[in-house]
C-alpha cells in the first residue's frame, strides 16, 4: 500500500515538473516571437525612412540564429496552457519545419538585400519576410484562448 501511494507521489511530481517544464518553453518561445516583432518594427523603421540598411544586417542575423532553433521551443507536451500553438505543429511536424526553414531562406534574401545596402531591395525583401511570417501563422497559430 505504502508503495502505490510512493509511486503515485512520484508521478504526480514528474507530472508536475513536466507541465512546469512546457510552461517554461512557452514563455520563452512566446518571448523570442515578441522580440522578432520587434525587429521587424525596427527594420520597417529604416526602411520607411529610407536609411542606412546595412546595420540591419546584424538584427537579421540574430533572427536567423532564433529561427534556427524555433523547432526546439516547440517540443511534444507544449500544445497546451497558456499557448496559441495548434495541434497541427505535431501532427504536421515535417511541414512545421519545412515553413520554418523557408523562413531562414527569406531572411537570408532580407540580409543580402540589406547589405547591399539598396533600401527598395530592401524594402521589397521585407514584405515578403512579413509576409512569410503569415505562411507558419496561418496553419499552426490559433486564436488566443
Ligand atoms: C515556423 C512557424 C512560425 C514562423 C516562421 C513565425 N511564427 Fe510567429 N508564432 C508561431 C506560433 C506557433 C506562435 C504561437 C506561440 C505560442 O503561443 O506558444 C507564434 C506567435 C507569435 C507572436 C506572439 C507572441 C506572444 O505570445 O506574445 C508574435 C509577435 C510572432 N509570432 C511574430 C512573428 C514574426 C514577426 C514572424 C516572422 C518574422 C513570425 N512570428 C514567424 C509560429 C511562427
Amino acid at each position: 500500500m505504502k508503495s502505490w501511494i510512493l509511486a503515485g507521489a512520484a508521478i504526480a511530481a514528474m507530472c508536475t515538473a513536466s507541465a512546469a517544464f512546457a510552461q517554461d518553453v512557452i514563455a520563452q518561445r512566446r518571448d523570442g516571437l515578441r522580440g522578432m516583432g520587434r525587429q521587424m518594427e525596427a527594420i520597417k523603421a529604416v526602411t520607411d525612412a529610407r536609411g542606412d540598411t546595412r546595420p540591419l544586417v546584424e538584427r537579421v542575423d540574430a533572427m536567423i540564429a532564433f529561427y534556427r532553433g524555433l523547432p526546439a521551443l516547440f517540443p511534444a507536451g507544449s500544445g497546451t496552457g497558456d499557448t496559441r500553438a495548434l495541434p497541427t505543429i505535431w501532427s504536421d511536424r515535417a511541414g512545421f519545419e519545412q515553413v520554418n526553414a523557408n523562413m531562414i531562406t527569406q531572411l537570408q534574401a532580407l540580409r543580402a538585400a540589406a547589405a547591399s545596402g539598396d533600401v527598395a531591395a530592401t524594402t521589397a525583401a521585407f514584405n515578403q519576410t512579413g509576409a512569410t511570417c503569415g505562411t507558419c501563422h496561418r496553419p499552426y497559430r490559433g486564436p488566443a484562448r
